[in-house]
């Protein structure tokens, strides 16, 4: 069966995949799957109905009554990105506190989780990309899609990312210090990265980008040059 071109974005928190793949999806035409913000939605759903993040007995029927999906941005602010529904509900700036970081985090550590949300990644890019999709996560290359078009692996220095992670929650008018989004960046690198189940590593092929020194226009440029080249050889419409 024949599915778009696949492009996979994977790395830490703060290392700017959600600027590079919102970037490089409009660049191309191809549409963007944002599977942090599936699992953060999950964290988001299992708070309110106090189902604890390690909770598995009662995470799988939580999951199985989630609806989650993706609508375009609200009409008059385009900028905004991909509004994350959770039923009718549009949850978009719920999910991106600080406390919905760690909660992802937590329950993207559990097999039934991940076991759960890897059909929807996989069925959300196919439906969602007619020419291609671009998905960002941890373990796209790895696991979600081991056979994508194109893979890339995109980091920077802690501090970098952690000091990303704070203009932009600044700008949010949340005042959480630096020290505080450090040291709950640096816990999440080494929960993301020292899980058993898809731990957060570059896939075996995927391309290494640290945008410590690079700008993200730089970075998307080189991405996108990347993806453009890989288009043609496959001999698709580019
Ligand atoms: O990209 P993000 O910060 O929105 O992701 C939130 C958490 O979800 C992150 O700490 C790890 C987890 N995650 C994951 O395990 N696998 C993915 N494909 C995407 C996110």
């Amino acid at each position: 069966m024949s599915r778009p071109f696949i492009v996979a974005i994977d790395g830490p928190a703060g290392a700017g995949k959600s600027t590079t793949s919102r970037r490089l999806a409009a660049r191309l035409g191809f549409a963007m799957v944002d599977t942090g913000a599936i699992y953060r939605t999950v964290a988001l759903a299992a708070r309110r109905r106090g189902v604890l993040y390690e909770d598995d007995a009662a995470l799988g029927p939580l999951l199985a009554g989630l609806i989650i999906r993706f609508a375009p941005p609200p009409p008059g602010d385009p900028a905004a990105g991909q509004r994350v529904l959770l039923g009718e509900e549009d949850v978009s700036a719920a999910i991106r506190t600080p406390e919905m970081s760690l909660g992802a985090s937590a329950v993207s550590a559990r097999p039934v989780v991940r076991a759960a949300l890897l059909d929807l990644q996989r069925r959300l890019a196919i439906a969602a990309g007619n020419r291609g999709a671009v998905l960002e996560g941890r373990d796209i290359g790895t696991v979600v899609f081991p056979d994508a078009d194109a893979k890339f692996f995109l980091t920077a220095s802690p501090e970098v990312r952690a000091r990303r992670r704070h203009a932009e929650l600044a700008a949010r008018g949340d005042g959480t210090p630096f020290e505080q989004v450090l040291a709950d960046q640096l816990k999440r690198d080494r929960d993301d990265s020292s899980r058993e189940v898809a731990p957060l590593r570059p896939a075996p092929d995927a391309v290494v980008f640290d945008s410590s020194s690079l700008s993200l226009d730089e970075v998307v440029e080189a991405l996108a040059a990347e993806v453009r080249a890989r288009v043609a050889r496959g001999g698709l419409a580019g």
